[in-house]
């Protein structure tokens, strides 16, 4: 007879701080080199040991790193570097054929490479890191964002910049001449929102339900941001298909919710969450939920966490002043 054939199971890990669609590409490629993907999030105390403070905490960034549709298991105390006991229980307690990383240099703070003894032990497959999105990069843009509302602090900016370099260089801030504009680097295709969608329609009698937000900096608790965007349109969309709970995503939705779109759409129920940004608007005359409110389908959910994009701004700024 024929045996079943075991699953490939792949590890990857990582800090994930500030979850961003380079890192759930990265997931996706990982994914992709097996059939079971089981990711390790390194400890706060970790971090903190070998490049500073992250500005997500732990339990923050299990939701997120949980969330992504690529993931099927996760370990929630990872080491930094790749011990050889750390292997040992890879390969013994997991299961793990391979240890997938990016192909940027991942170096301890004693200089050395953090995969040098899977590489040595012939268990080490590499993935391609995403251009144009890291977590410095998205600092300083939210740096820019603060700096431009409160008329430019210098001296904190500067000193931030360092504090989030990591060792990835300097934070760029979209080479304009004044530093301020946000620039992304990113350039979308439709290649990669493919890889990133489903490419299922809905079944005939599935229930459609409908979320809106800005989801900017896709966080554990995202909502709606009141303020300009950081990431752009497309990152944000990335942002929200890698989530494994999104089936499909209406990428630039309009702010009122019309009739029309919920035939089109075939909505059956209308969600919005407890928290967020902004909660004027059902005070507005120009309710953006009026239309299913009318219709009896709109219904406020509880948000798991309190936290907004501001949240994550302010943590940045206190993480640094602590500093
Ligand atoms: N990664 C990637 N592309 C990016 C950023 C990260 O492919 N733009 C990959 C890394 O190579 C790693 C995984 O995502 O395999 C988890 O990375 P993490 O430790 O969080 O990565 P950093 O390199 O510190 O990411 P960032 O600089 O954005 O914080």
């Amino acid at each position: 007879g024929r045996r079943k054939k075991r699953p490939v199971r792949v590890y990857m890990d990582g800090c994930f701080d500030m979850m961003h669609y380079g890192h759930c590409n990265a997931l996706r490629q990982a994914h992709a080199l097996g059939d079971e993907l089981v990711v390790g999030v390194v400890s706060d105390a970790e971090i903190t040991a070998n490049k500073g403070p992250p500005v997500t905490p732990i339990n923050e960034r299990l939701i997120m790193v949980g969330a992504v549709k690529w993931v099927d298991e996760v370990i929630p105390d990872a080491p930094y570097a790749i011990t050889e006991e750390f292997m040992n229980r890879l390969f013994n307690e997991y299961n793990i054929d391979y240890i997938i990383h990016g192909d940027d240099p991942c170096l301890l703070p004693d200089g050395t490479d953090a995969y040098a003894l899977a590489k040595k032990a012939g268990r080490y497959k590499q993935i391609k890191r995403t251009e144009g999105v890291s977590s410095t990069d998205i600092v300083g843009r939210m740096l820019l964002c603060v700096r431009e509302r409160s008329s430019g602090d210098h001296h904190t900016h500067s000193s931030l910049q360092r504090q989030f370099s990591h060792g990835h260089g300097p934070i760029d801030d979209g080479g304009s001449p004044r530093g301020g504009t946000r620039i992304s680097h990113f350039l979308p295709t439709s290649r990669r929102i493919v890889q990133f969608s489903n490419g299922k329609s809905p079944d005939p009698n599935a229930r459609i339900i409908y979320i809106d937000g800005a989801f900017d900096l896709f966080h554990a608790g995202s909502n709606r941001g009141a303020h300009r965007p950081i990431m752009n349109l497309h990152e944000r969309s990335l942002s929200v298909l890698a989530c494994r709970y999104v089936d499909e995503v209406i990428i630039g939705a309009p702010k009122e919710i019309s009739k029309d779109m919920i035939t089109t759409f075939n909505i059956s129920l209308v969600v919005h969450g407890t928290i967020a940004e902004n909660m004027d608007y059902i005070k507005e005359k120009s309710n953006p939920y009026a239309v299913p409110m009318d219709m009896g389908i709109f219904q406020i959910i509880e948000s798991p966490l309190d936290i907004t994009t501001s949240t994550i701004i302010r943590r940045i700024v206190a993480n640094h002043e602590a500093y």
